[in-house]
């Protein structure tokens, strides 16, 4: 062969080359770690439904995020379990609430090292299970509003570094975004689940979280699967509204939005591993179909590759692990 041939592979034949033209960067910074707090006395409590990861009272917690700032993860997302549901979901924004409590506790002992964003979101509260109130067998937007941004700054009085409403209800970040500035709290962001599908990847979390509804479904306030268009919609009117960051969920099977959204906004996004990505991939594992390792940085570098800056994933510990022992 004496003609020139494109030869790809010339930049494949080591690690050396292959670091050199490497695309795509894996940190612990870009990573934020769901965690559940539940108002209990045991320490902690496993997941059936998501091997290797834990309910934590508040001391379980303190611990655990001692490790997780040890391993240089920035930012933790908090979901609360409370004792007591009732209808109109009052332990979401009770001073008192699990949160608040868990919020005061962490960043009195952990001060900056530690960013605490929390979910704004009614399910976990609603005897229910909806994710606002109900009227009328529906699930009311605006009435649900007034509670969201009552929520949010309960959050941030104390001490939320940031709030992520997760409700999908129309409006909440402009409802969210008045009522922390009226308080004086202009500075916390907000993380909006701007294009958050009605997926079956949620289901693990709603055992986790204890929070599926007693009755219908999801998907008169969260996005249907086949719209990409509609994405877009959505992720603007949350930048109209004051995001500061916006988000795409679920991840692995949403990729196209990450990068449509990547591409049309330039704001910072987030993708959120969703809980039944996580599953899929532990269970893969331990059965010996796939090796953990390897699935596990294939798939975030995936979503990182997709465009998303900021990955929301219950890997973060892991992936903390090995980028800690150089090996990510
Ligand atoms: C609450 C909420 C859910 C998730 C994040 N916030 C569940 C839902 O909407 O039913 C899902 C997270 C996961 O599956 O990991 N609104
Ligand atoms: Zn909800």
């Amino acid at each position: 062969m004496n003609f020139p041939v494109n030869r790809p592979r010339r930049l494949r034949k080591n690690e050396k080359f292959r670091g050199l033209v490497e695309e795509t960067y894996l940190s612990p910074k870009h990573l934020v770690y769901p965690l559940f707090v539940k108002e209990m006395a045991e320490k902690k409590i496993p997941i059936p439904s998501m091997p290797d990861m834990f309910q934590f009272s508040i001391e379980g917690l303190l611990k655990e995020i001692e490790e997780i700032v040890s391993l240089s993860i920035p930012a933790i997302l908090l979901f609360g379990i409370p004792d007591h549901k009732d209808e109109m979901g009052s332990g979401a924004y009770d001073e008192n609430g699990i949160i608040q409590k868990a919020t005061m506790r962490i960043k009195k002992l952990f001060g900056d090292d530690i960013l605490v964003f929390t979910d704004v979101c009614m399910c976990e509260y609603t005897s229910h299970g909806h994710c606002g109130v109900i009227k009328n067998g529906e699930v009311d937007n605006d009435e649900t509003l007034k509670l969201l941004a009552r929520t949010a700054l309960s959050h941030v009085r104390a001490g939320a570094d940031l709030v992520a409403p997760s409700d999908m209800m129309d409006g909440r970040v402009k409802a969210i975004r008045e009522s922390l500035d009226i308080s004086g709290f202009s500075t916390i962001p907000i993380m909006s689940y701007a294009a958050k599908y009605a997926s079956c990847l949620y289901s693990p979390f709603r055992d986790a979280a204890e929070s599926t509804p007693r009755f219908g479904d999801r998907k008169s306030y969260q996005m249907d699967p086949p719209n990409q268009r509609e994405a877009l919609r959505e992720i603007h009117m949350d930048i109209e509204e004051g995001a500061d960051i916006i988000m795409v969920k679920p991840a692995l099977f949403y990729l196209d939005v990450v990068t449509l959204a990547r591409q049309s906004f330039n704001l910072p996004l987030a993708a959120y591993s969703v809980s039944g990505e996580y599953t899929m991939i532990k269970l893969a594992a331990q059965k010996g179909i796939i090796d953990y390792k390897r699935a596990v940085i294939e798939a975030t570098t995936a979503i990182r590759r997709a465009g998303a800056d900021i990955l929301i994933t219950y890997f973060a510990r892991d992936l903390g692990k090995w980028a800690q022992e150089n090996s990510l």
